[in-house]
């Protein structure tokens, strides 16, 4: 297809005439069936919903399909509407648009739709195995029109991926405001995704899915490699580093694809556990784990050869976690590091696969015995936890990864808990990312080069590293190994052939870092160093914008952790702030219910207003998280918010003065 042709494609928005239906494709990674959990009145009502988007004189074909869909995959997905042309983060001159501001947005989220990139791509599934960008193609049409069309003095409004419309506003205000999975309080149970879901008025937007923001794996590599280090730097004597070391965790999906690629920068050797021979296949081929292995005990014996020779190796055994984490305890072999990485934030819908069932019964079952899949999950993580146990007591350091596995595993009854009532692992957030990363402001600042060209991302890393360099001179001996491992990190960046998509980087940065990056950035674009925008972003997984207490708030301890204050404050800010577009979800890494996140995107195209609002927005974006862990009484929060305050007139943060425990204790 001609560039015309997919601009007149992308004009015409939902076709007057139907395209022709499209064969279901074997050689895509589809979504798995999900539950059928509506009655037959919700039934009609989700097709007189779906029905909506089409002119009348097709309902009758439509509805007939649309059916079928609904009984055969659990969804309306409206397949037959999905595009013919690439859907991928081409340069930005390729879309029609209006406006810089709108052509990025749809960069953005083209990428999250690319077949390279998402995990299930028809299904509109970008990462986590529901993490949707949208929940049907007549939805993602639309928005590619509106997109088109509008200008710098409208909004386009997006319910759970439906756009709602293009409203007016004016040029400071955000071009999209994206909300995903938004339910009353008591509509929050994962069952109230699946029935809203299947209704088509909800979806679950993940963290950077449903907000145009992810940047295939690379986006977790770096936090992944930052974890791996610290973990590694908690058990190893001074100086050691971690060769000759075993790590062993589970997942090759969207984002836990990126433990072995981290864990060989880390140069630690790994054992990452997959179940699903597609994801398998796919992180193989990409390069992103060494080797592929199928039979267990093979796979540990390759890695303790690898452990003996000091050889940094990854290896992916395609089979069951737990029939990993049992034959390594069987043969008392010692491993150092141990995590999972499974998608147990969608426990019951193929997020886990229990042990004892192939992969493809599994997925039979969850649509036609829910019940009796939700028994055999829970039996496989009380298995699990088991084998970890006896691990752990032999001097392993296991930690939670941000995917509800202690949570889930206590709620299946799995002896994970201690006698106060806490669980026996920390989570990462709690041990390392909170205390060494959130509370000082790093957090995972991104950007996107919109040429798409390499040759701009290449000259954004040496920016992107002077700036470091130079605030690094500086830097108080708080935060000197930060940003150390962000200077090498990005000096490695390009060796380590991490884009996937979109030419984009992601990097740790404080507010210091991520401002004067963004600036700099900013000027190159005005003085045509590079040859187009950039687009700024970040992981909602931040310092200020996600409450989610079993993870990016879980070393929150005055009880706030369970409050989301933080999150909806920090969207609003940002929005009045500069954001070229802001998202607000409820679900994202531990799943529908449990965690609030946002997240913003920015165009820096060059101009003083991108600059002014850079400044404006970034400033914000991190200050209100680490004010609120301040508040928490976190002592690298008060820390950071004190040296804040020196150098911000106009700020003024409310310190929390800490009380003795003595006098409290005395009380009671
Ligand atoms: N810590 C973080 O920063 C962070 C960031 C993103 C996501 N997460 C969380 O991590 C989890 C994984 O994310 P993802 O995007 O990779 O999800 P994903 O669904 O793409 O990948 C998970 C993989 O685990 C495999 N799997 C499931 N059960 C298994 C089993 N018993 N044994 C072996 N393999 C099994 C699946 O086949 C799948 O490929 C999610 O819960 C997500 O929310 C954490």
């Amino acid at each position: 297809m001609t560039i015309e042709e997919f601009q007149k494609t992308i004009l015409q928005g939902i076709p007057s005439e139907l395209p022709a239906s499209k064969p279901y494709d074997p050689e895509i990674n589809h979504a798995p069936k999900r539950k059928d959990i509506l009655t037959k009145e919700e039934k009609k009502l989700a097709l007189k919903n779906a029905l909506r988007y089409f002119e009348k004189k097709h309902h009758d074909v439509l509805a007939k399909e649309f059916l079928h869909e609904l009984e055969s995959f659990g969804r309306i997905y409206m397949y037959r509407f999905r595009p013919d042309y690439k859907i991928n983060s081409r340069s930005i001159d390729g879309f029609p648009a209006k406006s810089k501001q709108t052509a990025a947005i749809m960069l953005m989220l083209s990428n999250n739709l690319d077949n390279a990139v998402a995990q299930h791509p028809h299904e509109l599934i970008t990462y986590g195995g529901n993490g949707a960008v949208f929940q049907n193609w007549a939805q993602y049409l639309i928005t590619m029109k509106y997109l088109a069309e509008m200008t710098e003095e409208q909004t386009l409004v997006l319910y759970s991926g439906h756009p709602m419309g293009v409203f007016p506003s004016h040029k400071d205000a955000p071009r999209v405001v994206v909300t995903n999975g938004m339910m009353i309080p008591n509509y929050s149970k994962p069952d109230d995704w699946e029935r809203f879901n299947a209704l088509g008025v909800t979806q679950y937007g993940q963290m950077t899915a449903g907000s145009f923001m992810y940047i295939g794996p690379q986006g977790i590599v770096h936090g992944t490699t930052i974890t791996v280090l610290n973990a590694g730097r908690k058990i190893s004597k001074s100086g050691e580093g971690l060769e000759g070391k075993l790590f062993v965790t589970s997942g090759l999906g969207g984002m836990s694809g990126a433990q072995p690629k981290a864990a060989n920068i880390a140069g630690v050797v790994s054992i990452t556990a997959e179940v699903n021979p597609k994801a398998a296949y796919k992180r193989h081929e990409q390069g992103w784990v060494d080797e592929l292995m199928t039979d267990v005990n093979k796979a540990i014996d390759k890695a303790l050869e690898c452990c003996k020779n000091k050889e940094t190796r990854s290896i992916a055994y395609l089979g069951n976690i737990v029939e990993l984490w049992e034959n390594l305890e069987k043969r008392n072999i010692d491993v150092h590091l141990g995590s999972d990485q499974t998608s147990l934030h969608n426990p019951w819908a193929g997020g886990y696969y229990p042990v004892g069932l192939s992969y493809e019964e599994s997925n039979i079952m969850i649509a036609e015995d829910p019940e009796k899949f939700k028994k055999h999950v829970q039996e496989s993580l009380r298995r699990q936890v088991t084998a970890i146990n006896k691990l752990t007591a032999k001097g392993m350091y296991f930690f939670d990864y941000g995917n509800a596995f202690l949570l889930e595993s206590s709620r299946a009854g799995a002896d994970i808990m201690k006698a106060d009532g806490k669980f026996k692992y920390p989570s990462y957030v709690q041990d390392i990312m909170g205390p060494m990363c959130f509370d000082y402001g790093f957090g995972p600042f991104r950007w996107v080069c919109t040429s798409s060209d390499p040759k701009d991302l290449d000259l954004t890393d040496k920016i992107a590293m002077d700036v470091l360099e130079e605030i690094a001179k500086t830097a108080p001996p708080e935060i000197t190994q930060q940003m150390k491992d962000n200077i090498r990190w990005i000096s490695e960046a390009k060796k380590n052939k991490l884009v996937v998509g979109s030419q984009a980087r992601i990097l740790y940065a404080d507010c210091e870092g991520r401002t004067k990056i963004a600036a700099a950035f900013n000027k190159a674009v005005k003085d045509g160093k590079l040859s187009s925008p950039v687009v700024l972003g970040r992981d909602h997984h931040d310092v200020s914008g996600t409450d989610s207490p079993f993870r990016e708030t879980s070393n929150i301890y005055d009880g706030s952790q369970f409050t989301a204050d933080m999150a909806i404050q920090n969207v609003i800010g940002d929005s009045f702030r500069g954001a070229t577009w802001v998202s607000i979800h409820n679900g994202g890494g531990v799943g529908w219910g449990e965690v609030i996140n946002g997240g913003f995107g920015m165009v820096l195209d060059g101009s003083a207003d991108a600059e002014r609002r850079l400044k404006m927005m970034l400033h914000w974006d991190v200050n209100n998280g680490i004010a609120r862990r301040s508040w928490a009484r976190n002592n690298e929060a008060i820390f950071a918010i004190k040296r804040e305050m020196e150098r911000t007139p106009g700020l003024k943060v409310t310190l929390p003065n800490i009380a003795d425990d003595k006098i409290i204790d005395k009380l009671f």
